[in-house]
């Protein structure tokens, strides 16, 4: 494969001449023409094995037929009539079956937006208005979006903050539990959430609890690296937040709607979050996100303190049931889980044979593979993760890197244990050859990821 990628390198070369840069994470020249289940087709006619799903956008799969389906059906009908100003019964339809599959038994209510980072943005306007408070607390390495609310949250990447200042005041950032890389040397058996220590210290110190609003939390850390917090972590912060009259908010923009082989992440960790934000899958790449919240929460804002014209776009929401559905009737929670187990002791396997791993870790079909220069010291190697990348799409597997060096292993839940089995064979040779010194350094050039 790669042979042929004359249309795609062309497209590519136009495509910097007209988009600006600031929308792009580049990994190589893949230009997409089509895409069923898991497997992508460029505009060269080359097919590859999806380990992405559009960054986690495409749970069920592209171009599901029954999402296809409800698609145009809806289409047919209108394309959109706003319902800042007006009502639409599918969106209806669809709050409800998002109240019913959010953890929560409680009163909750919906408000729709149009992608992760708006709905980010909605959650803090809500939790400043129902607490009266304007601190937000969140983590280092968080990524909630791009619109100035769900950036300013964000503390993963110093070119999203650069020139752009002033942000959203009054947020502030503690560790994430991240136990591979424990920042306080802590090894599980010692461990004695100091994590959790460091947030108590703040509220000694320097963050007056009585002015936080929320703690905001991806259930699984995603873009700085796949991190998988210990339930006892979740559990403590939970009780924190309790205690003190705080929110409890978790963004599921990419961790939600089976990718963790539950409905949402944070169910992995048997704590019922007070707003939750879901968007990406929720209608397989149609734009589409929603805050879901207690009651309480969501009346404390009238109209209209989060509205946008396109908001619950009727094909969204006819694509967002579809995709429910589907869900459900292909088992795909299930499946998710089991097929991420397999792919978790697939990658151990490698790991038992190759130092470059450093650790496998993951929840269903949401893994991370963090590759290291040195075991002991756990540098990141950023070059072999491009590297690597780079040869799988040569290869025909379509795989990225986050956090500068853990592979991301997000494919479609519907990938066919046969078509999973080719991508990790794939990704092994990558490795192999990265370790024979194969890969040239030109590569870097192009496979720059975050
Ligand atoms: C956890 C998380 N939250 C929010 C977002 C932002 O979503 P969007 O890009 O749809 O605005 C992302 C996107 O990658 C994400 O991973």
């Amino acid at each position: 494969m790669g042979a042929n990628i004359k249309r795609c390198k062309n497209i590519v070369k136009q495509d910097n001449e007209v988009v600006g840069a600031a929308c792009r994470v580049p990994y190589y020249p893949l230009v997409i023409k089509r895409g069923r289940g898991a497997i992508i087709e460029d505009e060269d006619g080359n097919e590859y094995i999806d380990m992405l799903s559009s960054a986690a956008a495409t749970n069920i799969g592209h171009c599901h037929p029954k999402v296809v389906e409800a698609i145009t059906e809806q289409a047919k009908e209108i394309i959109h009539y706003t319902p800042v100003y007006t009502y639409q019964e599918s969106l209806v339809e669809l709050a409800k079956e998002l109240t019913e599959i959010t953890p929560g038994n409680f009163k909750k209510k919906v408000i729709f937006g149009l992608t992760g980072s708006d709905s980010n943005d909605g959650m803090i306007k809500l939790a400043r208005a129902y607490t009266g408070r304007s601190k937000i607390i969140s983590f280092v390495g968080a990524y909630h979006g791009s619109t100035y609310g769900s950036l300013s949250i964000s503390a993963i990447s110093l070119n999203m903050r650069r020139k752009i200042g002033p942000l959203v005041p009054d947020v502030h950032y503690i560790n994430y539990p991240h136990c591979y890389r424990c920042k306080f040397g802590k090894k599980e058996e010692s461990c004695n959430l100091e994590c959790i220590q460091e947030l108590e210290d703040s509220f000694k110190n320097y963050i007056p609890e009585e002015e936080v609003a929320a703690v905001v939390m991806e259930a699984i850390q995603g873009d700085a690296g796949l991190i998988v917090p210990p339930e006892k972590y979740v559990k403590k912060l939970y009780s924190i937040c309790k205690d003190k009259g705080i929110l409890f908010a978790v963004d599921e923009v990419q961790q939600g709607f089976g990718r963790t082989g539950k409905w949402f992440g944070i169910e992995n960790f048997n704590v019922e979050p007070d707003i939750i934000v879901v968007g990406k899958s929720i209608a397989s790449g149609m734009p589409m996100s929603a805050i879901i919240a207690r009651s309480e929460i969501m009346e404390t804002l009238g109209p209209p303190a989060h509205a946008f014209t396109t908001m619950g776009n009727p094909i969204c929401c006819k694509a967002a049931l579809a995709t429910i559905k589907v869900i459900k009737e292909e088992g795909l929670l299930e499946y998710s889980r089991k097929l991420g187990k397999y792919t978790i002791e697939r990658f151990n396997d490698m790991k038992a044979k190759y130092p470059l791993i450093g650790d496998v870790r993951g929840v269903g079909l949401s893994i991370g593979v963090d590759l290291v220069k040195d075991r002991s010291t756990k540098e990141r190697d950023k070059e072999a993760a491009a590297k690597i990348c780079y040869r799988c799409w040569e290869k025909g597997v379509l795989l990225t890197f986050f956090a500068n060096n853990v592979l991301r292993i997000q494919p479609p839940l519907v990938i066919t244990r046969e078509q999973m089995d080719k991508a990790l064979n794939i990704i092994e040779a990558s490795i192999v050859e990265y370790l024979r010194g194969d890969i040239p350094d030109e590569v870097l050039e192009i496979a720059k990821g975050w």
